[in-house]
């Protein structure tokens, strides 16, 4: 499946080795407002198959076949392409997302317009932005990386967008409060993609990894890809 194509039922389950594993388990809860604001949902069948996915993505990640981004000023390594990765593990999550983004926005079917691992590493980080081609961003997470215990915030995604009233505890309308949410291996996060975001530095060394999906209910033409990855 391209990332163009629309997803009409993300039903079903996907074969992970001898394991079925449902895209949307049974009795699996999402919490928050939802409505189209911000909803989260936790995997716990996730550590049955995050070591073989991080498995793949170092692959990738060392396969020069695979193209890669790295910026300092906007995040540490993107891989795009998933559905090219011959990993069910991804498979799963990225029907999970869109499973997700039906659900918790209330919409009859899910476009992917674009989506990527991060690979987090010592000093990356991502700068305050929103998504202007999608409706709904989703962001899982697979590995915190290594605690940093001088800094609790180190590595964390943070919401600062003064339209997010979690946002503005003090004032209604002035930011004032990064809306930090929890985010555990297996932690699904879903926000309307114009919230403007971003990721605190990274301070360890573990690679910290994360994915993301920018959907839309219908297909919105091609996305605009990073630099290093248009092909014309
Ligand atoms: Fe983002």
């Amino acid at each position: 499946m391209t990332p163009q194509e629309t997803q009409k039922d993300v039903g079903g389950a996907v074969w992970i080795g001898p394991k079925q594993y449902a895209v949307w388990p049974e009795g699996q809860k999402i919490k928050g407002r939802g409505d189209n604001v911000l909803a989260m949902t936790q995997f716990e069948d996730a550590p049955e198959f995050h070591p073989s996915l991080i498995s793949r993505l170092m692959e990738l990640d060392a396969d020069p076949a695979f193209k890669k981004t790295r910026s300092v000023s906007t995040s540490g390594t993107k891989i795009h392409f998933m559905e090219s990765w011959g990993c069910p593990e991804a498979d799963l999550l990225n029907a999970r997302a869109q499973a997700f983004y039906k659900k918790a926005f209330k919409q009859p079917s899910a476009a992917v317009h674009i989506a990527w691992a991060n690979l987090s590493r010592h000093g990356d980080y991502i700068m305050p932005h929103s998504h202007p081609d999608s409706t709904a961003s989703v962001v899982y997470c697979v590995d915190t990386g290594d605690p940093n215990p001088r800094d609790p915030l180190d590595g964390l995604l943070a919401i600062v967008d003064a339209r997010y009233d979690a946002c503005c505890q003090t004032d209604e309308g002035f930011m004032t409060t990064p809306f930090i949410p929890k985010m555990t291996p297996g932690a699904m996060i879903i926000f309307p993609s114009k919230l403007v975001h971003c990721v605190n530095p990274y301070a360890g060394q573990r690679p910290r990894i994360t994915f993301s999906w920018d959907i839309n209910t219908e297909p919105v033409g091609k996305p605009r890809l990073p630099e290093e990855l248009r092909e014309s």
